[in-house]
């Protein structure tokens, strides 16, 4: 700077308009601003006009809602205001959790909460469930859970696993297979049943002189009756021989079946058979596999059995999923004897894979919420 300036020039060297003046950078900003508010505008009111909703929403919507995201009243049906459970029931049909009614399940969106991106709006975090289930203190798979216990009541069947595995068998070795076939989601097992499973083996035959008549299996006794007392009559009319054990040398008469010499010896023929099937004291024939009803037991009838095919109704599972486990690596079957005993695998167990970093072990993994 030279030297002896008075302040009177100085003053002169500065640009009084120095500050009213634009600078060229600032007035750029200011004009490129005005482009990128107008060219919005014209975006919104474009978009507006298409009936583009999006760019107020809060954030994406799921991924199986993206065909609504531009629809906002599709689920806020209030201008403003949050949405009610009523607008997700419009579309979507979910029985209440268990045990508690509607009324005490929280908001849908508090599990189910939307605008957080394209994501599945199904996967809830276990605290939404701990938020009621206290009472086993902060459950997970790995702490609290409750102690799991299956009882599958009374199958009115007896059978033994133990006796069907044995390798030494004359018709087997059985695989779990010949009984257990997959049902058409793999979920879980066709129902057992007599003719397709255990026919094969444990024909119905009921005469020693007659050993092709089999009784039919799946009836009560006084059809049962009813069936033997006509099937006999046929195998009179065609086998001579047991016409002449019967003392009856005369053919058996075409049409009604009458002449009291013959009624008596069918009457005897049949009574033994039952006996047979259902003996009165003991076991064997139809009661092999079956019990007498409580109820019936003077007339001897059979105990429907009940086979259940969900032993763990509070939860889900899914054999599909496990198909390449080996069955005996959760039922160890080689050793039960008893139908009312139940061979299922501890929870203990499915930590091994279900664990973080595993196969999945969130609530919902077994449990359905909405059931
Ligand atoms: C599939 C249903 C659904 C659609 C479609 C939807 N929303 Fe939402 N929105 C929700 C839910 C659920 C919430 C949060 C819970 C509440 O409001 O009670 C929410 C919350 C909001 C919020 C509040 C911010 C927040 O995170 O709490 C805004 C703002 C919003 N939505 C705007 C929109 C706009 C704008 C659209 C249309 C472009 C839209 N939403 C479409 C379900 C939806
Ligand atoms: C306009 C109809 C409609 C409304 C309103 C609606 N949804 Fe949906 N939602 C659907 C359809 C369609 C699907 C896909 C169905 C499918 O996959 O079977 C779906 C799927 C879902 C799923 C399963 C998919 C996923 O991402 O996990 C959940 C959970 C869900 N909706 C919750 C809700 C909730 C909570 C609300 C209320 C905030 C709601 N929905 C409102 C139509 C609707
Ligand atoms: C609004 C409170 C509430 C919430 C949230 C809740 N539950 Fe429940 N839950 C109940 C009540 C009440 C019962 C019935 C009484 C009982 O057995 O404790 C029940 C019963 C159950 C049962 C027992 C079996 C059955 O179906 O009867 C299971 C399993 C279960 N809930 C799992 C869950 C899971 C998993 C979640 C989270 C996705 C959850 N619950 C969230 C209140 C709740
Ligand atoms: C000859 C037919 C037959 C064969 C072979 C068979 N099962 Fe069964 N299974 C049954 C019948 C009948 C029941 C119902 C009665 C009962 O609970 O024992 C049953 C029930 C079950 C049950 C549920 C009840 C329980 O006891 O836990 C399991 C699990 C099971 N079987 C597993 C197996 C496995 C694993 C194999 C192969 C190692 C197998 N079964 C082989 C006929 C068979
Ligand atoms: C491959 C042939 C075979 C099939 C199929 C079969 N069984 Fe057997 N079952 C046997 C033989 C052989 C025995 C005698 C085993 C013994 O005494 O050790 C037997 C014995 C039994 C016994 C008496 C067992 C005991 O220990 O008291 C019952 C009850 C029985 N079977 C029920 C069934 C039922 C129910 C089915 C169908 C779900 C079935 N079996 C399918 C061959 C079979
Ligand atoms: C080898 C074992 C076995 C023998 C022997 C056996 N059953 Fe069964 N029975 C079953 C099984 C398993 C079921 C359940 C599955 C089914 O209905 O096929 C059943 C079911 C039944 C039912 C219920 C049918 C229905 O429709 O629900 C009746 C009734 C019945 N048996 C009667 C008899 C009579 C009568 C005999 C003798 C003539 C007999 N059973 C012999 C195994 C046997
Ligand atoms: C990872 C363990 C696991 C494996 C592997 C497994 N099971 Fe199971 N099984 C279970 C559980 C848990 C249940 C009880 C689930 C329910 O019934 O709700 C069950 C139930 C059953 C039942 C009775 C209920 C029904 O669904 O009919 C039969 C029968 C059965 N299993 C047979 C088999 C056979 C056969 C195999 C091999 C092909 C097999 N399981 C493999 C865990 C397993
Ligand atoms: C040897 C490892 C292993 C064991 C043991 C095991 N699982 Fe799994 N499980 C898996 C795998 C792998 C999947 C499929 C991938 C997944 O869903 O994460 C699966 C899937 C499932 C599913 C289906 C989840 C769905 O979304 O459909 C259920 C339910 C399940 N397991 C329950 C159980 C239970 C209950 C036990 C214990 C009785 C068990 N698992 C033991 C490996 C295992
Ligand atoms: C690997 C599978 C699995 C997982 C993961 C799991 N559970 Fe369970 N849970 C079960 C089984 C199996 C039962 C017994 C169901 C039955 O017997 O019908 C059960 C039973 C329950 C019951 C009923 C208990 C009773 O006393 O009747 C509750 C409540 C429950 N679970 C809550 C939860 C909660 C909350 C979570 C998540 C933190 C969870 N479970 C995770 C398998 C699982
Ligand atoms: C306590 C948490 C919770 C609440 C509250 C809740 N859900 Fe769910 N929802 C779940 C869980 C966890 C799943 C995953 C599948 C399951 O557990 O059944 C689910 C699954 C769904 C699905 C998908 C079903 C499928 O089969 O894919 C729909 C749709 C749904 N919920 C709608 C609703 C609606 C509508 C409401 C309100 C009335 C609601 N949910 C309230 C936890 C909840």
């Amino acid at each position: 700077m030279p030297k002896n300036l008075k302040t009177k020039e100085l003053a002169q060297r500065i640009d009084p308009g120095y500050f009213a003046r634009s600078h060229p950078m600032r007035r750029w900003r200011r004009i490129a601003n005005l482009v990128a508010l107008g060219a919005a505008l014209v975006w919104v009111l474009g978009l507006t006009a298409a009936g583009e909703e999006r760019m107020f929403a809060a954030g994406p919507v799921s991924v199986r809602h993206l065909q609504w995201e531009n629809d906002c009243t599709a689920c806020h049906t209030a201008e403003f205001g949050s949405v009610q459970d009523g607008t997700c029931l419009v579309c979507h049909e979910v029985p209440a959790h268990t045990g508690a009614g509607r009324e005490e399940d929280p908001g849908c969106t508090s599990c189910h909460r939307e605008h957080r991106g394209r994501l599945t709006l199904a996967i809830v975090a276990d605290s939404q469930c701990n938020a009621c289930h206290e009472e086993h203190d902060d459950i997970t798979l790995f702490s609290n859970h409750p102690d799991v216990e299956a009882d599958q009541g009374d199958q009115q069947l007896l059978f033994s696993h133990a006796a069907h595995l044995n390798p030494e068998l004359k018709e087997g070795p059985l695989d779990c297979a010949a009984c257990h076939v997959p049902d058409r989601s793999g979920r879980s097992f066709a129902p057992i049943e007599h003719e397709a499973h255990c026919a094969r083996c444990h024909a119905l035959g009921y005469d020693v002189d007659l050993r092709q008549l089999r009784a039919p299996h799946g009836l009560q006794p006084r059809d049962l009756q009813k069936h033997l007392a006509a099937a006999y009559v046929e195998a009179l009319r065609a086998d001579a021989t047991l016409r002449e054990r019967s003392g009856k040398r005369s053919p058996v008469p075409r049409g009604p079946f009458e002449p009291p010499e013959w009624t008596e010896a069918l009457n005897t023929r049949t009574a033994a058979a039952l006996r047979v099937l259902l003996p009165p004291a003991g076991a064997g024939g139809c009661l092999l596999c079956h019990v007498v009803a409580d109820d019936e037991a003077a007339a001897r009838g059979i105990a429907q059995p009940a086979i259940p095919t969900d032993l763990q109704p509070e939860s889900w599972f899914d054999h599909a999923a496990h198909r390449f486990q080996k069955c005996s690596s959760c039922h160890d079957m080689a050793s039960n004897r008893d139908a009312a005993e139940v061979v299922l695998p501890s929870l203990a167990s499915c930590k091994n894979c279900h664990k973080p970093g595993g196969a999945r072990d969130s609530c919902s993994t077994c449990h359905h919420f909405h059931r």
